[in-house]
């Protein structure tokens, strides 16, 4: 089965992290983000995964040299300009050939982490396509749904209706787009890539209309990491085991001077933490210096930290 992954989005609010490194190559714990997403739908039954690219390719194309990652073969569709989601979902499905396929495929936003069993949302698709489905979208339940693509559906999972983060109190709906999706190679023909178009804002509220819109609701553990607290969340639920998958919180080749404190924090490959420093609920990029006497709370320290230095809910960005 293939995958469309969509990574080519400019990360904004991560800057400045994103300013050197596009956020779904941002450490989570000793992985990136797009490798645990690779792992994820490796376990979902995909073999190949075109990554839909447009600001910063070039770090993606040196991260996987053999072109591989969990085992999944790896594409590469550059966008000349940014396509916006839907554009580059028709773009990269293309460049391998997909609409000319009789299968489904899955598309996934670059930036989310789920446990979310991939399998489980093809099965309901494939029920959903004798109902004339031509996607089959994952919902999670969110607290506010304003930052995110609200939906409507009927009890059989029907959408009923999507819109892209309305404005407060407008939608009574608390179920949201997870922006994990099953398309039919037919859905393609409203996707034809050959310029900008929004998924969220115009093709599925076109499938709403078509009656072609699917979705299933799970709870299952689920997160956009594209802001500053969830990106620090994702890396500390990685560590804590609030989730299926679970990583080391400190890489065997960091350092660790006798004298410092390191707490539910997540420190990369050959980071360096100093004398008395103390970091507590933060991730410490590979690489990354920590001073002596320092102290990093609720913060990603990609780049170093001074000694003596005080940092709290604050993002710095390699030098
Ligand atoms: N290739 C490419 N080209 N990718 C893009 C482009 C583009 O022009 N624009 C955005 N992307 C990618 C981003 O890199 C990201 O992986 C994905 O598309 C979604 O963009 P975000 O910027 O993260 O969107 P969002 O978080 O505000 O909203 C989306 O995700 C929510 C769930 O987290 C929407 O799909 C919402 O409906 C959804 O609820
Ligand atoms: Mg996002």
């Amino acid at each position: 089965m293939f995958a469309v992954v969509l990574v080519g989005g400019f990360g904004t609010r991560l800057r400045p992290l994103t300013n050197a490194v596009p956020k779904p190559l941002l450490p989570l714990g000793q992985r990136t983000i797009l490798e645990w997403m690779m792992v994820h739908l490796a376990r979902g039954g995909v073999t190949d995964a075109v990554l839909a690219l447009g600001f910063k390719p070039e770090p993606f194309l040196a991260a996987f040299p053999d072109r591989t990652c969990a085992g999944v073969r790896l594409h590469f569709a550059i966008e000349d300009s940014p396509l916006d989601t839907a554009g580059a979902i028709g773009f990269a499905a293309r460049s391998v050939a997909l609409h000319e396929r009789n299968e489904p495929f899955i598309v996934a936003n670059g930036d989310i982490v789920t446990d979310l069993r991939i399998a489980n949302l093809v099965a309901a698709h494939q029920r959903n396509r004798t109902a004339g489905a031509l996607a089959t979208i994952h919902l999670t339940p969110v607290t506010d749904p304003s930052q995110y693509g609200v939906v409507e559906t009927t009890p059989d999972g029907l959408v009923t209706g999507f819109v892209e983060k309305p404005a407060p109190g407008t939608t009574a709906s608390r179920h949201v787009n997870a922006g994990t999706y099953v398309l039919e190679p037919a859905s393609l023909a409203a996707m034809p890539g050959d310029g900008p178009l929004s998924i969220e804002r115009a093709t599925f509220p076109h499938f709403v209309q078509q009656r072609a819109l699917f979705a299933l609701q799970t709870n299952d553990y689920w997160l956009d990491a594209g802001r500053p607290e969830s990106y620090l969340r994702a890396n500390l639920d990685l560590i804590s085991g609030a989730r299926i998958d679970r990583d080391d919180a400190v890489h065997a080749s960091a350092v660790l001077a006798p004298e410092c404190e390191v707490r539910d924090s997540v420190v990369g490959a050959g980071a360096h933490i100093g004398n008395g420093a103390r970091v507590v609920d933060s991730v410490i990029g590979p690489r990354a210096v920590i001073g002596d006497g320092a102290v990093v709370e609720r913060s990603v320290a990609l780049g170093d930290v001074a000694a003596s230095h005080v940092v709290r809910d604050t993002l710095i960005a390699p030098a």
